[in-house]
């Protein structure tokens, strides 16, 4: 049977769909009986040379490629949000099936571009928007559906993780983002990637599949990895941890804590050794216990890997005349408050090195209920030093008001980097 594709986006993911259609179309029409090929493709640069798949026509109108009749199935790679929105209401509402790897908009529109799939009987799939190559979503809905989730702990940004690997390696940040973005990890726009936000919207996605609740992105508590220096790996290092760009996601006492930043997490964890654009989900369910997803979250191949997977079910559906699990959410939740978090603090200051700064600052810091663990001080050049504590669990709420009073009681102490520990419930 014959499939034929609407392609929007041929960039590093658009062109690992097309490779492996091309080098794997035999094997895979073997498995299952099934041959796709791309009819159209959408695109926005004219000026810009192609290499297209045989057979293929250029657009630059999204319209033409949803509307023509030959497209059975629209895969939308292009990225952005509202075009990307436009596209896959658009193909839904003419009964086109959709597979998406785009978070922004399945963490953004997830209810309306549900609710056209079911309403037009059509297949919305986007493993690849969550995990890269790592199966998550589909595991979720199917394998694992009878569980009760009661937290997951990942690492869901490739290029967070690709630089802060590298900046342990000696690399400086900015040459591990140049590098990030050459390999094709990174987002159009990197700041989605360095301040937490592509991470934020996996997040929501799959604490919505995970948990079963509608999440919203906003709800997400969200830090990304731009203000680390690689002063705070090293200290890391040093003090036996990795620095990671975690997700986390918890249901306690009914309220599900949601959030994502870079954190410290033991040598021993089996996180603390996902390296690179890997990326990993540790998950709890009530019956299968510990489960932890791992393999490549970024890069052209292994994103396309889950595209594929996801055209191939959508043609399956097709033939056998029904759909796939659409909207799997089935109540409302409510999201803690990141103030009533509580957790280890890794607290990085520099300070004029004069009798009594360190004093003051753990007098400050005890006199509003955080307990310090440890302290590391390391003089500095032009009479500063620098001073890292490390604080026994304490509530966000209670931590930020002694910063703020940190910040008007002890002059010549400046806050450089403010990291937490992966807590209890994560570890
Ligand atoms: P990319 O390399 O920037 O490619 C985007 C492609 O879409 C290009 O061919 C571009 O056209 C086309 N395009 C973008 N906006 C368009 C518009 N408004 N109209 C028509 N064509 C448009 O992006 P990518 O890395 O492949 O990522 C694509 C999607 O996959 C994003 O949603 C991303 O978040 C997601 N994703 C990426 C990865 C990854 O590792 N890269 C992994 C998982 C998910 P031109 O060629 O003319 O510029
Ligand atoms: N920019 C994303 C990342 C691509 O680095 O993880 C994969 O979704």
């Amino acid at each position: 049977m014959k499939f034929k594709l609407g392609l929007c986006g041929l960039g590093t993911v658009g062109r690992g769909v097309v490779d492996m259609l091309t080098r794997n179309g035999r094997t895979i029409a073997e498995r299952t009986g099934l041959e796709f090929s791309v009819t159209r493709v959408l695109v926005r640069d004219p000026a810009k040379e192609r290499d297209l798949p045989p057979g293929a026509r250029l657009t630059f109108d999204y319209r033409e490629l949803i509307e023509d009749p030959e497209v059975d199935i629209v895969v939308e790679v292009m990225g952005g949000r509202d075009t990307a929105l436009e596209v896959i209401l658009g193909a839904l509402r003419g009964g086109k099936s959709v597979v998406t790897a785009n978070k922004e908009v399945m963490a953004s529109f997830g209810p309306e571009v549900f609710a056209a799939a079911r309403e037009h009987g059509a297949d919305l799939f986007f493993e690849a928007s969550v995990g890269g190559g790592i199966p998550l979503i589909r595991p979720l809905k199917q394998c694992l559906v009878g569980n009760e989730v009661s937290s997951l702990l990942g690492i869901l940004n490739g290029t967070s993780n690709y630089i802060l690997t590298r900046m342990a390696a000696g690399v400086e940040f900015s040459a591990a983002l140049r590098e990030a973005q050459q390999r094709g990890y990174a987002e159009a726009d990197p700041r989605a990637d360095l301040e937490g936000h592509d991470a934020a919207r996996k997040l929501a996605i799959l604490a919505a599949v995970a948990f079963g609740a509608r999440v919203k992105v906003q709800e997400v508590y969200t830090e990304g990895i731009g203000g680390l220096e690689a002063r705070d790996v090293e200290y890391a290092a040093r003090l036996g941890w990795a620095v990671k760009p975690l997700v986390m996601g918890d249901m306690l006492e009914g309220r599900l804590s949601l959030r994502v930043y870079p954190a410290l997490l033991p040598l021993s964890h089996p996180l603390a050794k996902v390296d690179g654009a890997f990326n990993a989900v540790l998950l709890e369910g009530d019956f299968v216990g510990r489960t932890l997803f791992y393999g490549q979250g970024a890069g052209g191949a292994p994103t396309a890997s889950a595209v594929v997977g996801d055209i191939i079910e959508a043609a399956r559906n097709r033939l056998n005349g029904h759909n796939g699990v659409g909207c799997t959410c089935r109540c409302e939740v409510q999201v803690a408050d990141m103030a009533e978090h509580v957790c280890q603090h890794y607290l990085r200051f520099v300070a004029r090195d004069v009798p009594g700064v360190l004093g003051r600052a753990a007098s400050v810091l005890g006199a509003c209920g955080v307990n310090i663990h440890s302290v590391l001080q390391t003089p500095l050049e032009r009479g500063e030093a620098e001073l890292v504590f490390v604080t026994h669990p304490v509530r966000e709420g209670s931590l930020r008001e002694a910063l703020a009073e940190l910040r008007r009681e002890v002059s010549g102490l400046t806050l450089r980097t403010h990291l937490r520990l992966a807590g209890v419930a994560e570890l």
